[in-house]
């Protein structure tokens, strides 16, 4: 009877620290989405002001990897920005990735708020477990510059220079600009 007693203590514990991972793990990749969306947002609008579209294209190409690849190092978690219309190859989505931006397209239609679009997941893949995490990008009037449908030519010129497969164009305010996705990996 005791060790019945010890076994069901152990697996309401364990299923305790495990809900409790979980929402550690939630909270951890929200704090990393607002702190880049942040980051970017704000060197955007900086280099945008000072230089125009053309040098912040010239910018972003780096700069956004770059910002993206520290805040992931001080955070200690994979973060990256990606689409179902890309314009930077490195910034591929994987399959989980394209089935969950999909997902937020339906719910989109179906009359979800787009600011409440995110989904997470615990995914195995190799027999790793992850916590994975997305949230939806809105398209806003800033955004239709570099991703609208009337880019001024030089600009367009400059895009096609550095991306020649470049889709993340026609873009429309509200629509889903694409998502952040974070991934953490898990103790098994
Ligand atoms: C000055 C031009 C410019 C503006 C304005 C701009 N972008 Fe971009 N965007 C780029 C460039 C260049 C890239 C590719 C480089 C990168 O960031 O990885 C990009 C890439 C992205 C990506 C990564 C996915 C992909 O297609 O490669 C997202 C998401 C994104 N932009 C969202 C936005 C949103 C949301 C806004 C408005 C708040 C915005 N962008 C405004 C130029 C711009």
């Amino acid at each position: 009877m005791l060790l019945l007693r010890i076994l069901c203590i152990y697996f309401l514990l364990s299923n305790f620290l495990y809900a409790n991972d979980l929402l550690a793990n939630e909270n951890k990749s929200k704090s990393t989405i607002k702190a880049l969306a942040t980051n970017l947002k704000k060197s955007l609008k900086l280099i945008l002001e000072e230089s125009g579209p053309i040098a912040a294209v010239e910018y972003c190409n780096i700069a956004a990897l770059d910002i993206t690849n520290e805040i992931a190092n001080q955070k200690n978690v994979f973060i990256k920005r990606t689409s179902l219309k890309l314009r930077n190859k490195s910034n591929m989505p994987d399959n989980w990735e394209i089935n969950v931006l999909s997902n937020f397209e339906k719910r989109k239609q179906n009359g979800e708020n787009i600011m409440d679009l995110s989904y997470q997941e615990v995914f195995k893949e190799n027999n790793e477990a992850f916590f994975r995490y997305m949230k939806a990008i809105p398209t806003g009037q800033v955004c239709l510059t570099c991703h609208g449908s009337n880019i001024d030519s030089k600009l367009a010129y400059k895009l096609s220079e550095l991306y020649p497969d470049d889709n993340a164009y026609n873009y429309k305010i509200g629509d889903i600009r694409g998502a952040f996705s974070v991934k953490i990996p898990l103790k098994n």
